[in-house]
């Protein structure tokens, strides 16, 4: 058994698809800044902005936002390295494979389920919340009853308790069946996703920007005190940890933005394009972010995004502070429910890429890579991940499952940033593409930031965090050692 086995770049460019060996250099530095919008605009913004604020900063969720934005900006530079080293489209998980060594490869994978599975699980949730908002406060009929829209582990205000979120086991289902179908966003779809999101981040800015009452910007940072939310769990609120823990919660709206590295390959001029892409996009989203949590917490108080308005806060806070806007809270809601449904294709369909080289590589059981006849998808791996994000979606409240999200990816974006500082040691002489400027004063810079976002999300995640990382240990040492092709082909 050797825990440090290294695919070849050789092999891994064997193995590749033909049509990844063959990307064309087309994106430059704008299309990939659009690309980046397109992937991490979604539940962060839209639902967890406002967790954030209930929970842990008030409206100093804006200064959370800065401190979650240069966590990711370090970070992406080292991602794009290691994506410029690995001429074949990929992601961490690969990348590492071919440069740390199978174990970590496989802890990335593992740790991978949480960015992308539970990550869909989560927007799958936020999904359920505008739904019902639909239903009421867009089509007006009545709204599904409280206990099948929530987890088992949420009780509503008047004491209804949770029994399982459909609308969100419903969404992930339903879109499931279109990748098991091949289906996949054109372009087109993309863009006009794209230029509707992001439409409607400026209206509410704009619209929303007069309506700012600033009793509710005062104190701007809270004092630090404990808060314990209707379920029992306790954050800490105010001060310099709460505003740690509001970013930790809003790195969550960033997630995705390492889909710009992944196209590394399509880069007409890598060295220069894939730093525009990647801190262009973070720039013009926390530009965005900013001012549209300035809006949203001047709007709505702390204590309505504890009580009524947690859930569509958007759209609460429109139809109740702002008189004469309903048709934005309509328009908001409607296009909330499109731009989630893209960014859980686009997280389904990257964890099943995940499951796919897991399973070739032998890590994961063969079903995982079993593709269908006609359809030619991974239509067992589709499956089984439905049943895995599903579960998720149905019965664990939106908070966890967002927190474990982003302290898994947060996790992964620090392995990056210690393996771009060892593999320029141990392989000097690589041929880079791009390199991470001021190695490495930006990687070390990175992860001390991504471990403070960890720190600020408290023990709870940070205990969620290894049950997750010890499962992974055991399924690593009681099946994947003995499978792995790698360690079973000397
Ligand atoms: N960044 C994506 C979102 O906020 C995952 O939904």
């Amino acid at each position: 058994m050797n825990l440090f086995a290294k695919k070849s770049i050789h092999s891994l460019l064997v193995q590749a698809d033909p049509s990844e060996k063959s990307l064309k250099r087309t994106l430059g530095s704008w299309a990939l800044v659009s690309l980046g919008i397109g992937a991490i605009i979604g539940a962060g913004l839209f639902v967890r902005t406002a967790a954030a604020a209930a929970d842990h900063a008030g409206p100093a969720v804006t200064i959370g936002f800065i401190v979650a934005a240069v966590g990711c900006a370090l970070a992406g530079l080292c991602y794009a390295e290691f994506a410029s080293m690995i001429p074949i489209a990929g992601s961490a998980y690969t990348y590492t494979y071919a440069t740390v060594g199978e174990f970590f490869a496989w802890i990335i994978g593992w740790d991978l389920i949480l960015e992308y599975g539970v990550g869909a699980a989560t927007v799958g949730i936020a999904w359920s919340e505008y739904f019902n908002n639909l239903l009421v406060n867009v089509l007006h009929v009545s709204a599904i009853p409280y206990q099948w829209c929530h987890s088992p582990f949420q009780t509503s205000i008047d004491g209804v308790n949770g029994i399982i979120n459909l609308p969100a086991l419903f969404i992930i289902g339903v879109l499931s069946l279109l990748l098991i179908r091949g289906t996949q966003e054109s372009a087109m779809v993309n863009n006009i996703i794209v230029i509707t999101k992001v439409s409607i981040v400026i209206l509410i800015i704009i619209c929303g920007w007069g309506f700012i009452n600033s009793a509710n910007h005062t104190p701007y940072i809270p004092a630090a005190t404990t808060y314990i939310d209707p379920n029992g769990i306790s954050h800490a609120f105010g001060g310099i940890t709460g505003i740690l823990g509001a970013a930790g919660v809003v790195f969550f709206a960033f997630i995705g933005f390492d889909a710009v590295s992944t196209a590394a390959q399509e880069a007409k001029n890598p060295s220069r394009d894939m730093p525009i892409g990647i801190l262009g996009s973070l720039v013009v989203c926390t530009v965005l972010y900013l001012l549209f949590s300035h809006v949203l917490t001047g709007l709505g108080t702390t204590e309505d995004f504890r009580t009524t308005g947690r859930e569509a806060s958007v759209a609460f806070v429109i139809n109740k502070y702002m008189p004469g806007f309903e048709w934005l809270g309509s328009l908001v809601t409607v296009a909330i429910l499109a731009g989630f449904s893209s960014v859980i294709l686009v997280m389904l369909l990257g964890q099943s890429r995940v499951f796919y080289s897991m399973s070739n590589d032998g890590l994961l059981p063969k079903l995982f890579s079993e593709v269908h006849p006609k359809y030619k998808t991974p239509w067992k791996s589709n499956q089984v991940l439905f049943l895995i994000a599903g579960a998720f979606a149905a019965f664990i409240p939106g908070d966890i499952v967002g927190e474990m999200t982003s302290i898994g990816t947060l996790f992964a974006f620090i392995l990056v940033c210690i393996g771009v500082i060892i593999l320029r040691k141990k392989e000097p002489n690589m041929p880079r593409a791009f390199k991470t400027p001021w190695v490495p004063f930006v990687p070390i810079l990175g992860a001390i930031v991504c471990l403070a976002m960890i720190y600020g999300l408290g023990w709870t995640n940070w205990l969620r965090l290894l049950a997750w990382l010890a499962i992974g240990l055991i399924i690593y040492f009681t099946y994947s050692v003995k499978h792995s092709h790698l360690n079973n082909s000397k």
